[in-house]
């Protein structure tokens, strides 16, 4: 199994969903740890109540940002991860940490990439009136929201939705997508190469082999 850690600022109920599924021996990853960002983020508590070590590095701790990327590199490399995934992480990865990373860390946005990179993207979607949207799993790269796709959800938008109706429509999608990502990179059936996604071992009911 993978060993695997999990990045959060806040909530973390995707950080929960992952360590629901791979509380299932027979997953391919190992929830390691969990490393927030924020002192008071509510994740930490949750997963140390499903007995994963769970801590906070916090971003004022350190005098900038390369030194924050570094403390979170040197705690990584205390777990012996092998894989990151970024669950709610909400401050951007300093290249460095990225590049040395790539193709071991992957980010969950709440949109169907290439649309609507960035914050606010179900108010945002909801102002286009756009009548499907969903969540994605992709590689981290240096830029924002932009690596190699893994994995995504689609759902509709409904005549008459708020932005708390889409927000969780697309939360639960993602609770089910991110279990199948990671098991995905874990396997090594999806890997980072030269800029793309490269597929591989799939059987005729997940995607097709020819
Ligand atoms: C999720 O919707 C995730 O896709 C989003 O934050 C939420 C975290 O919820 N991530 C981003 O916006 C990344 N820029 P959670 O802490 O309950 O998993």
């Amino acid at each position: 199994r993978k060993r695997t850690a999990v990045l959060i600022s806040g909530r973390g109920s995707n950080m929960t969903a992952l360590i629901e599924a791979a509380s299932d021996p027979d997953y391919p990853a190992e929830i390691v740890g969990v490393i927030s960002d924020k002192a008071n983020a509510p994740g930490l508590g949750m997963a140390a109540a499903r007995g994963v070590p769970a801590q906070a590095i916090a971003r004022s701790d350190y005098p900038d940002k390369q030194a924050h990327d570094e403390a979170i590199d040197t705690a990584l490399g205390a777990l012996g991860a092998e894989i990151i995934v970024l669950a709610g992480y909400m401050r951007i990865l300093g290249r460095s940490f990225v590049e040395k990373w790539q193709g071991r860390i992957i980010n969950i946005h709440p949109a169907l990439l290439p649309s609507y990179k960035g914050l606010d993207t179900h108010k945002r979607a909801l102002a286009d009136g756009v009548r499907i949207h969903g969540c994605t799993v992709h590689f981290v790269t240096p830029a924002m929201d932009d690596g190699p796709i893994i994995a995504q959800a689609a759902v509709p938008v409904l005549v008459g939705d708020s932005e708390d109706d889409l927000t969780a429509r697309v939360l639960k999608a993602e609770h089910r997508l991110y279990p199948v990502a990671l098991k995905l990179v874990a396997e090594g059936k999806a890997r980072m190469e030269a800029g793309r996604t490269a597929f591989s071992g799939f059987t005729e009911d997940s995607d097709k082999s020819e």
